[in-house]
């Protein structure tokens, strides 16, 4: 076990990062964020801040020299960087489960291979694969393997010859080709596992997405106890399969009734924010537990929530090109409304610049109270 006042490490200076180091504080814990921007906001909360690239050695060698345990907050932290670093100390989650995370071609051959329900698709490693891919994976979304979120990196595409097109506007990077499917709705189960295996899953959110974004996340899900309760055990069994410890999150799309797996996030998730306002333990504090050794905290929601993600677009509502600071006190004026601001220096569109949780004991009164919220801060549904 690491006891505080130990150092920890974070690879990822975002705010799942940050919200990290809040959590380590809080445990007495120090922390060291490696991240190359020296604006970032885990940075500027850890304790200490190395401002330098991923595989940059000499910064590696310093985390080793000052941390007891290195985790991360970011799924494509070379999975060299956390080899390299697991020869000194103790690195959670593994290399190896950040390196099926962080390549979708890999995290799809996984599912397969262990028999996790998932979409239909094809791995896209030149012309040829996409001239013979099956004729059922289209209408489709091409998806380049590495690197992509929040919906970029990825096109819809209604043919074959519109594929090779996109392939093309991708820059015939490796890709997956899944079939597009009609969705019922998104969920998602975020855990954490111990190292003897023991597993803790926080409710299952339902997620709802704009432009390819979160935009909310409703705890509990509006669904049956039966679909909620097979999403946890589909989760649990991603981690067991892949020996994983620390906080998981994995991503559902539900079709005709049926659950499949989307994608998964070797690190704490956008859709387990509301973890830190309603329940027990934070997806976050559980990081931190699970990181150094801890027993895990117990998971329970003890209030329904709905997570609200405020984007760089907000600041922008009045006047294309003059930011405004939203009128966070309307927003406050919700009593039982918890606002999370990153600190983050520019909006920009798209960006992710903080996140609200409405909790109460009625899921619909705090459904109600988060959609006023929006509405107040000039959210609209277009
Ligand atoms: N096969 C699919 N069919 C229909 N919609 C999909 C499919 N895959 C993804 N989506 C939609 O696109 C969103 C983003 O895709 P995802 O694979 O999760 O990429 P990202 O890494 O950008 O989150 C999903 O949350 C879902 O709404
Ligand atoms: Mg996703």
């Amino acid at each position: 076990m690491i006891a505080p006042p130990a150092t920890l490490g974070m690879l990822g200076g975002g705010q799942l990062g940050r919200f990290f180091v809040m959590a380590a504080h809080e445990l007495g814990y120090r922390v060291v964020v490696h991240d190359p921007d020296p604006g970032s906001p885990a940075g500027r909360s850890a304790d200490e801040h190395l401002v330098a690239a991923y595989d940059d050695l000499a910064a590696l060698d310093r985390l080793i020299g000052q941390c007891a345990a290195v985790t991360t907050e970011f799924e494509n932290v070379p999975a060299d960087t956390l080899a390299y670093l697991s020869k000194f100390l103790t690195v959670r989650p593994a290399a190896a489960a950040v390196r099926t995370c962080q390549n979708r071609g890999e995290e799809k051959a996984f599912l397969k291979r262990h028999g996790f329900p998932h979409a239909p698709y094809a791995d896209i490693r030149s012309a040829d694969d996409l001239q013979n891919a099956n004729a059922g994976l289209f209408p489709g979304i091409l998806k380049v393997a590495r690197f992509g979120y929040d919906g970029k990196g990825q096109v819809r595409v209604n043919s074959r010859a519109e594929a090779l097109i996109a392939w093309g506007q991708l820059r015939q990077e490796v890709c997956v080709l899944e079939q597009q499917l009609k969705l019922d709705y998104e969920v998602s189960v975020v855990l954490a596992r111990d190292e003897s295996g023991q597993v803790k899953c926080f409710p299952t959110a339902e997620n709802s997405h704009r432009r390819g974004i979160l935009d909310v996340s409703i705890v509990p899900a509006r669904t049956s106890g039966c679909l909620a309760g097979n999403a946890e055990e589909i989760a649990e069994g991603i981690a067991q399969k892949m020996d994983y410890i620390g906080t998981l999150g994995v991503e559902f799309i539900v079709v005709h009734g049926q659950l499949l797996v989307n994608e998964m996030a070797p690190r704490p998730h956008n859709s387990g924010h509301y973890t830190i306002d309603a329940c027990v333990t934070s997806q976050y504090e559980q990081q931190v537990r699970a990181l150094c050794g801890l027993p895990l905290g117990e998971a329970r929601a003890h209030s329904a929530a709905v997570m609200v993600n405020l984007l760089g677009d907000l600041w922008y509502l009045d006047d294309k090109h003059h930011a405004r600071e939203p009128d966070w006190a309307q927003l406050l004026a919700i009593p039982n409304l918890k606002l999370h601001l990153y600190g983050k220096h520019h909006p920009r569109p798209g960006r992710k610049m903080g996140h609200f949780t409405v909790i109460g004991a009625d899921p619909l009164e705090v459904q109600k109270s988060a959609l006023a919220g929006r509405r107040l801060i000039g959210i609209t549904d277009e």
